[in-house]
């Protein structure tokens, strides 16, 4: 089980999460939904280490690890596909894969990426800056697969991408639940998030609106959710 428990966190301009709690449980889809600028990101940040906390605590199958660096939450079986894609542009497939995989791991995690992405394998050498975006998203995406972690932070991995990409990215996404991954899911195509989404977290400005199960969530509270920051 990921907790964030009363996490306070910002940026040198401001205070962004107000005491936000999350729970994800083992092999559970938490989605975590809210406007532009809520703190969505930030929270994913926060829970791989990528940004420190203020106060608050994040705690890894009940141990502390609020304010370890990324690597050490890493070797805790926390995952970051970051927003944005988070590959290195300027190198190939094959060693965007061998800088995600665990070092002695490479050949095997090579041949799990590429037997899951088959299209990759047909890219090997490609530089992956000039490859599709469903392509990139799809290298990025190879981490949550080559890592082999426990928990999965995932940030809008749909951007952008063309509708038949965006369906073949959530076919990913409902074969690592399937796996029992357990993923922290952020992401703008709200329908297909309910879906696969065992529980749900709304925030707005920085805090927590909402928590419960999809079925608990009314087309009304999503849309107030949305709309209400866009009236302030
Ligand atoms: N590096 C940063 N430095 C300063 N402020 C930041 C930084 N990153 C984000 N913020 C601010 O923190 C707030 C929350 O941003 P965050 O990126 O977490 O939102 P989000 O919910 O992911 O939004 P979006 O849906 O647009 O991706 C925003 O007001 C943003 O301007
Ligand atoms: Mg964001």
């Amino acid at each position: 089980m990921l907790e964030l428990r009363n996490i306070t966190a910002g940026y040198d301009a401001g205070t962004v999460l107000r005491d936000v709690s999350i729970t994800v449980p083992d092999g559970a889809v938490v989605a975590l939904l809210g406007p532009n600028g809520a703190g969505k990101t930030t929270t994913l940040k926060v829970a791989s280490g990528l940004l420190g906390t203020r106060s608050g605590q994040i705690l890894v199958d009940g141990e502390d690890v609020t304010n370890k660096a990324p690597y050490q939450l890493a070797r805790h079986g926390v995952c970051h596909v970051p927003e944005g894609r988070g590959i290195f542009p300027s190198l190939s497939v094959t060693d965007n894969i061998r800088l995600q995989a665990p070092a002695r791991n490479f050949k095997a995690s090579l041949g799990n990426a590429t037997s899951v992405f088959p299209r990759l394998g047909e890219r090997a050498k490609q530089i992956s800056r000039t490859m599709s975006g469903g392509e990139q998203q799809m290298l990025a995406l190879c981490h949550a697969y080559v890592s082999d972690p426990q928990y999965i932070l995932l940030d809008e991995v749909s951007m952008g991408l063309a509708p038949k990409i965006v369906e073949e990215i959530f076919e990913y996404l409902h074969d690592l639940a399937r796996q029992g991954k357990s993923m922290l899911l952020v992401e703008q195509y709200v329908a297909q998030a309910l879906k696969l989404a065992d529980y749900v977290y709304i925030m707005d400005r920085g805090t927590i609106t909402f928590a419960g199960e999809p079925g608990e969530i009314s087309e009304e509270t999503i849309m107030n959710s949305y709309l209400g920051s866009l009236a302030s």
